[in-house]
């Protein structure tokens, strides 16, 4: 079953709300994982609307599973990754006018700069994922610039309905499939809730789920190891398919 990420960004958005001191998403990445998340996610934006540089460097040094720092493909992120060193980075596309990551990096497009960027985070030592739509042009860029892993955006998945779910379903297990052929590892993300995550959670080679909003959410209401924990509960009761 794949390992539960929790992203904790909206924990910083409270309190980026008010620019106070609470909640403080390093004592939030604490309780997840003593709830049992496999690992923490941050976005570090570059409008920093809600992780701080303060946040990652703390958490480099408190998170005791492993820490995923989803980026923007800049000089700027890159240079913080390379100086903070977290276990894993995510490249994403971003956009100062987006509530959220709305869809995968065009990694096609963005092939020189992944070709020249993914070798020095892999040498420096980070494990690198790029988030992509369940597009086979896609996966093929990120296999290409010898990521290891790519992230797929579950968010079609999650917003659809009826027919069409299953047709995004069928499609993230398409790519989940064309991705292992090429050689790359699996994650996936964006949109995921307690009712959505176990059919992808079942979906063969996922490795690991970023869930963010739908956590921290629930948090709101029962508190943060509950939701964890409940969400744990969904991913590790799902019923896996067949590799
Ligand atoms: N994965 C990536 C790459 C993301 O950018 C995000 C949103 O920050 C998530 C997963 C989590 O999405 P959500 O908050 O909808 O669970």
């Amino acid at each position: 079953m794949p390992r539960l990420h929790v992203n904790i960004d909206h924990v910083a958005t409270l309190r980026q709300a008010r620019r106070e001191s609470q909640p403080d998403p390093v004592a939030a990445a604490v309780l997840c994982e003593l709830a049992g998340a496999n690992g923490i996610t941050v976005h570090l934006r570059e409008d920093r609307r809600h992780i701080q540089d303060r946040d990652l460097r703390i958490l480099k040094e408190t998170v005791k599973t492993t820490l995923n720092m989803e980026l923007a493909l800049t000089e700027e992120m890159i240079g913080i990754a390379m100086e903070i060193a977290p276990d894993e980075v995510c490249v994403v596309p971003e956009k100062r006018e987006e509530l959220t990551t709305e869809g995968g990096l065009d990694a096609a497009a963005n092939l020189s700069s992944l070709e020249r960027e993914v070798p020095r985070l892999r040498e420096a030592g980070m494990l690198v994922s790029i988030f992509v739509n369940p597009d086979p042009n896609a996966i093929e860029a990120a296999a290409k610039c010898s990521a290891d892993f790519i992230e797929l955006h579950t968010g079609c998945y999650a917003n659809a309905k009826g027919l069409e779910k299953e047709n995004e379903l069928k499609r993230l297990e398409t790519s989940a499939r064309y991705a292992h052929e090429l050689g790359l590892r699996v994650n996936a993300g964006h949109g995921l809730d307690y009712d959505n995550v176990q059919a992808v959670a079942a979906l063969p080679f996922i490795e690991e789920l970023n869930i963010g909003h739908s956590i921290v959410s629930h948090a709101v209401m029962v508190g943060l190891d509950s939701a964890v924990r409940e969400m744990q509960d969904r991913i590790l009761s799902a019923e896996s398919s067949e590799e």
